[in-house]
């Protein structure tokens, strides 16, 4: 079984869906991941031609672990988890995402892990590209206000120097980024559903998506 998740940063993808594959026992895999790494490489490199992207991509090891049932990237066999976790790698993730030759030597990894077993795979060409086959696809959005202010709250929490402004500034910088690429820009799959969580706390979100997915196998456990 797979189920799909796309949406814009902030969401609340990443949060719920981990929540909801913990009820339902499924993998959760965080795709973000992958080209949050991809962007922290280059950036520490110093690379910022599109093709030499691109052969870096070809040339890097990425493998996805679980430990203790939490995801962690290993890139060249060294654990950048937490270090891929910052604005500025957000933005490097959101530039090299642009790139088709770094999408297309992505997605194999991708599918490769979905096909392993029950998963909830969140991104932004989850159900348009990785996985076009999935049982249940969700397009999760939330207004952008709403959006940067769980972010910003986030990184507060986290104790980390944050100012709202900057943050919505990223927000947008990075949906119109997302979109309007060339190569698989976020959109809604045709077979999605639409999730708004602008006015939901986090439990009502999880119960919302839970409540779907279980409705929606149920389909084809007859
Ligand atoms: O979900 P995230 O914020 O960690 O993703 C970081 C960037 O990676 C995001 O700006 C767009 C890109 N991305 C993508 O293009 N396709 C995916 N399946 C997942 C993320």
């Amino acid at each position: 079984m797979q189920v799909a998740i796309d949406g814009p940063a902030g969401a609340g993808k990443s949060t719920i869906s981990r929540a909801v594959a913990k009820e339902l026992g499924f993998l959760y895999i965080d795709t973000g991941a992958v080209y949050r790494a991809i962007g922290y490489k280059a950036g520490r490199l110093g690379i910022a031609d599109e093709d030499e992207i691109v052969r870096m991509t070809q040339k890097t090891e990425l493998t996805i672990e679980l430990q203790g049932g939490d995801q962690h990237i290993l890139l060249d066999g060294e654990d950048v988890t937490d270090r891929i976790r910052t604005p500025e790698v957000s933005m490097a993730a959101s530039r090299v995402s642009a790139i088709a030759g770094v999408r297309s030597a992505l997605v194999e990894l991708q599918r490769r892990i979905a096909g392993k077993s029950n998963v909830i795979m969140d991104g932004r060409d989850i159900g348009t590209v990785v996985l076009k086959d999935a049982e249940v696809k969700i397009f999760l959005t939330a207004s952008c206000e709403v959006r940067a202010k769980r972010r910003f709250d986030e990184m507060l929490e986290k104790g980390q120097d944050a100012d709202f402004e900057s943050v919505l500034k990223d927000m947008q910088e990075r949906d119109y980024n997302d979109s309007h690429r060339a190569a698989s820009p976020l959109k809604k799959a045709e077979d999605a559903i639409l999730c708004d969580t602008t006015d939901k706390t986090l439990e009502e979100s999880v119960k919302m998506l839970k409540d779907y997915i279980e409705r929606e196998f149920e389909k084809y456990v007859c």
